[in-house]
């Protein structure tokens, strides 16, 4: 699956932007040598053997792509967006910064940039992730496709309206490290009931897999297939006994509502630097 623009510089080689890199050479939409890596070390990335061009010069970097993915923490996206932006004019640019608007990158970057705004999460290391974005006005309908392409390459991509990336950040792109934290928990109550940790792992994250799995394929609603699992005086409903008393629903609510909070507080930030 190629697309019409054929050379990626990824600005910001760490989790996201290494994972992207990654995610796409796999699927054959860039060519190994058509990726270069930006960041403030050069660090060796390899793909089936061969070595990923990485680099420190941000603007080099850009000139030499067409497109530009900034994936560096949304606090210094100011910085790197002054070092860089005049080379930039005439490019895709997608940014995958929490919280970090459109309207920003679009006052900060020249008027013939066309911007995506992308929210991916970090199960696209192994192809199961799942990206929002939402495009910038100047972005192209064939810009919106190509997006697509690289980030549907690792995953799952949906369109959402901007005001909606907050949200979005505070769920699918946080939420594997609250699905993380559950997983080690249910394996470590394993633990403490005589399973191995190795075994008890494994079960945590299948059942977790499964589970998910079922409600996407079969559409069933979470609370049909609790029930389904849970008997009438069983084992099951004693443990949702004990989740119900200690607020597991609640934690997990607040939790996406503080993510999102802080994405807009980044937001914010940003805007300051303006
Ligand atoms: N991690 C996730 O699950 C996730 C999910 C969705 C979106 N995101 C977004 O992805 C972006 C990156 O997050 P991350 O978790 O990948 O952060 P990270 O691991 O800290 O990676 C950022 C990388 O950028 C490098 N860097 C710093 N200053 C730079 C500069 N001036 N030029 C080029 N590179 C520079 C950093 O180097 P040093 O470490 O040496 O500073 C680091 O390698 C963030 O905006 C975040 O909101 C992340």
């Amino acid at each position: 699956m190629m697309t019409s623009m054929t050379s990626m510089t990824v600005i910001g080689l760490g989790k996201m932007g290494s994972a992207l890199i990654q995610g796409v050479l796999a699927t054959e939409i860039f060519e190994v040598d058509k990726i270069i890596g930006c960041d403030v070390e050069a660090k060796e990335m390899k793909f089936d053997c061969r070595m990923i061009k990485t680099i420190t010069d941000n603007k080099k970097g850009v000139e030499l792509a067409e497109i530009v993915l900034l994936a560096v923490k949304p606090q210094i996206i100011h910085q790197v967006l002054q070092e860089i932006k005049s080379v930039i004019a005439g490019k895709l640019v997608v940014s995958v910064a929490a919280g970090v608007t459109i309207d920003y990158l679009e006052s900060e970057l020249p008027s013939s940039c066309r911007i995506v705004r992308a929210m991916p999460n970090i199960p696209i290391l192994v192809n199961a992730g799942i990206s929002a974005i939402t495009p910038g006005k100047r972005a192209t309908k064939e810009d919106v496709e190509i997006v697509k392409n690289i980030l549907g390459g690792v995953g799952e991509t949906i369109v959402v309206k901007e005001e909606l990336m907050n949200a979005v950040t505070g769920l699918s792109g946080s939420g594997p490290a609250y699905i993380s934290l559950m997983i080690e928990a249910l394996a470590d109550g394993g633990v403490l009931t005589g399973l191995s940790r190795e075994l008890s792992l494994r079960l945590a994250a299948q059942t977790m897999i499964g589970t998910a799995k079922m409600i996407i394929e079969t559409g069933i609603h979470p609370g049909e297939l609790k029930d389904m699992v849970a008997s009438p005086g069983g084992t099951t409903i004693k443990g949702i006994e004990v989740l119900e008393q200690h607020g597991l629903r609640g934690i997990l609510i607040e939790a996406v509502k503080k993510a999102t909070e802080q994405a807009k507080e980044l937001n914010a930030d940003t805007d300051d630097s303006k």
